[in-house]
């Protein structure tokens, strides 16, 4: 009798263990509904590199609230590398206490009580690019522990990553972070090591497409360049990264305004890396400026691309929904250059999204989104001129 009613027991346990289903199963899909336009916010790295603190991290929020970033629509705070401090006994991660003394808890009830979320940075090998402690082996655990703290956004690099592969690993951490019940937006940094635009857009909402950046132009204009063929990969949820923002960090004016505006224009995340605290006025008012944003943030998420080529200029194209064009020339030259540009001289149709830009039988009014200025209509050629490294940028719109 007793066994009989030993084995009920088993029976029932196992019968209830089966009717709420398999808990060793993983979801290694993304949250549904994340990133559907670009991310915009910002991250320590390009600045800061190991030098975070969360007072730094808190005045950061305060000047994106305070220098109208906030406003123009950037969102995130993004902690990078080196806010990590050890593992305790039971393997879970803890920020360095000397950086960060009131705790990751704490950093995140006021970055969302300033109305903004909080990154936070690991990697997928047994140490991060900085020989901090990296997740690999502890996916779960530091997904938890990311969830517990309020985390919103986790961007996850590729150092140390000994005998893994992109996606499998990556895989991996998205089903932790699914685990753990808190929707972040997982930031995929393999460099495009492994051809993450191919798998990464169940996985994650960005993927660096390149190495790193630096604040010079020939840096960003090569990541410009190695963004070739990847348009079709992105869309609303799931985007090329061609890495963080430079904008205030070193390069002349035209040069910033010039990579803000092709990073708009092949609609990457805008993820600014300067100090916000102490930025200059053309440093702001090249991030903030609302109609180049509204480039990048156009809901049909559609990647711009390079038209033509004549000299050292560069034409670009992005459609937007409803039917307006943003157009942007680039004189990558040491000189500058002028431009002859007749719309009505042919038919644009981009292959991918299928819009087309007809000039000949419809007229659309021009607005430079630099100077926020109308400045005509496709009825006649635009004659201008685009100085050295730098752009203009133009939204073409037409009244049905
Ligand atoms: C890698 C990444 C960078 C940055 C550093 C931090 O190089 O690509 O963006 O996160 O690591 O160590």
């Amino acid at each position: 009798m007793k066994k009989i009613k030993l084995l009920l027991a088993i029976f029932s346990l196992t019968a209830t263990a089966y009717s709420q289903g398999n808990n060793y199963t993983q979801d290694y899909t993304k949250y549904k509904g994340l990133a559907l336009t670009p991310p915009m916010g910002w991250n320590s790295w390009n600045k800061f590199a190991c030098n975070v603190d969360e007072n730094l991290i808190r005045q950061t929020a305060d000047a994106m609230v305070s220098s109208g970033m906030k406003a123009a629509g950037y969102e995130y705070i993004n902690i990078d590398d080196c806010w990590h401090g050890d593992r305790d006994s039971l393997g879970f991660i803890h920020p360095n206490p000397k950086r960060f003394p009131s705790g990751m808890k704490a950093l995140a009830d006021y970055v969302h009580s300033k109305g903004l979320k909080l990154g936070i940075y690991s990697d997928a090998g047994s140490k991060t690019c900085a020989g901090k402690p990296g997740s690999r082996g502890y996916e779960f655990q530091d997904a938890l522990m990311y969830a517990k703290w309020g985390v919103d956004y986790l961007k996850y690099d590729w150092c140390n990553t000994e005998s893994l592969k992109g996606e499998g690993a990556y895989k991996t951490i998205a089903a932790a972070l699914k685990k753990a019940g808190r929707p972040m937006v997982l930031s995929i940094c393999e460099w495009g090591t492994d051809r993450p635009w191919i798998w990464a857009p169940q996985v994650g909402e960005l993927w660096r497409t390149t190495g790193d950046i630096s604040n010079n132009i020939g840096s960003v204009m090569k990541i410009l360049d190695l963004q070739k063929g990847l348009r079709q990969y992105a869309g609303p949820g799931h985007w090329n990264d061609p890495d963080m923002l430079e904008v205030g960090n070193g390069m002349a004016t035209n040069e910033d305004r010039a990579h803000f505006a092709m990073w708009c224009m092949i609609a990457a995340p805008l993820i600014a890396g300067n100090d916000l605290r102490s930025m200059s006025a053309q440093t702001a008012a090249i991030l903030k400026n609302k109609e180049v944003i509204a480039v990048d943030q156009d809901q049909m998420g559609v990647q711009g691309y390079q038209y033509a080529v004549k000299d050292s200029v560069e034409t670009w194209l992005k459609p937007f929904q409803g039917g307006d064009w943003a157009v942007c020339f680039l004189n990558r030259g040491s000189k500058s250059q002028k431009i002859d540009f007749d719309w009505k001289k042919e038919v644009i149709t981009d292959t991918l999204s299928k819009a087309v830009l007809n000039a000949q039988n419809q007229t659309y009014s021009l607005r430079n989104l630099e100077t926020m200025k109308d400045i005509g209509t496709t009825k006649s050629p635009l004659k201008t001129e685009v100085p050295v490294h730098d752009v203009l940028m133009l939204r073409l719109h037409h009244k049905n």
